[in-house]
């Protein structure tokens, strides 16, 4: 594993080892034993879009593994001027251990780590969400005490969270349903993708619009915003089109009786999810969040450890 882009790239193996150590950090942090294993070591953070918790994760991560997380905003480096992505690879690589990177186009991510020789990570882009689904997988395996057999919802629109959700699955052998109005279908690519892991794993895939066919018997419900990162613009649109995707009370009770509610966050309450939901008893949506840090530590270790 040079990078970490797309969880369709890894295998099984690969994703239980991270998540075996995301919760060996977990555990280990909360009983004050520190690890320095990224001493003298420096991860560049590209951000081209805003975040509240894979900023904070990535930076708080890194810190507590000894090294530096250096924040560059893609409107302070020359990249957001025009310089190529190759020649910013080309530099970075001379001075970094490590590129995180958030931004809109997948190919300028595969541009990237085709070029630098340092390993980069996928934090966002318009196509995939790895690092949020790992979280997810564990805070998952963290509730139901494994992953395979599991039934894992995800209602709203067919975007980057949609994509990785069905990565995951497919790779873990977790039953997985995406329900989507038709016109906001996950990406055809990413299904066929997606379609070789859940042959490989057993696990069924269903793509539905029909979100009571996809609540039914599941063990996990997953919404995400309807307005991603630079779609604002057909915002009007898009809460008409998705208002009867909405999880509220009703709905999440068609889902198995202790079934969990999980949401990357930022969550619009009102809209993909009702306050009840969110803040109910069966929401885990700041374990998941917290997870981000440990699982996030387990990939940059993994990567970027001696
Ligand atoms: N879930 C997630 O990636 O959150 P941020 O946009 O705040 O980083
Ligand atoms: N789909 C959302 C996820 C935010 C973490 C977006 O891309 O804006």
């Amino acid at each position: 594993m040079k990078d970490f882009i797309s969880l369709h790239d890894l295998t099984k193996e690969e994703i239980e080892g991270l998540l075996e150590l995301a919760l060996k950090f977990k555990k280990e942090n909360k009983e004050g034993i520190s690890h320095h294993i990224l001493k003298g070591k420096t991860l560049g953070m590209i951000f081209s879009k805003s975040s509240t918790r894979t900023r904070v994760s990535f930076e708080v991560g890194m810190t507590q593994l000894g090294g530096y997380p250096l924040f560059l905003s893609s409107n302070d480096i020359q990249l957001g001027r025009g310089e190529t992505i190759y020649d910013t690879a080309k530099v970075l690589e001379r001075f970094l251990d490590g590129i995180m990177i958030r931004t809109f186009a997948h190919s300028d991510v595969l541009e990237l780590a085709q070029y630098a020789d340092i390993p980069v990570i996928n934090a966002l882009t318009d196509l995939l969400h790895p690092c949020q689904v790992l979280a997810d997988l564990q805070t998952a395996y963290e509730y139901k005490g494994k992953l395979e057999g599991l039934k894992f919802t995800y209602v709203g629109d067919g975007n980057n969270m949609a994509h990785s959700i069905m990565y995951g699955c497919g790779k873990m052998g977790i039953n997985c349903a995406i329900a989507t109005p038709y016109d906001y279908k996950p990406n055809d690519e990413v299904v066929e993708n997606a379609k070789e892991d859940f042959k490989k794993s057993g696990a069924d895939l269903l793509l539905t619009q029909d979100v009571h066919e996809a609540m039914k018997d599941a063990d996990i419900v997953y919404t995400d915003t309807w307005v991603s990162m630079g779609q604002e613009a057909e915002k009007a649109e898009r809460l008409k089109v998705f208002m009867p995707y909405q999880i509220d009370e009703k709905l999440f009770k068609e889902a198995k009786d202790d079934a969990i509610f999980m949401h990357c966050l930022p969550a619009y309450r009102g809209y993909e999810v009702t306050a009840e939901v969110i803040d109910g008893k069966n929401s885990v949506i700041f374990d998941e969040a917290e997870n981000r840090l440990h699982a996030q530590k387990a990939v940059m270790a993994t990567l970027m450890a001696d």
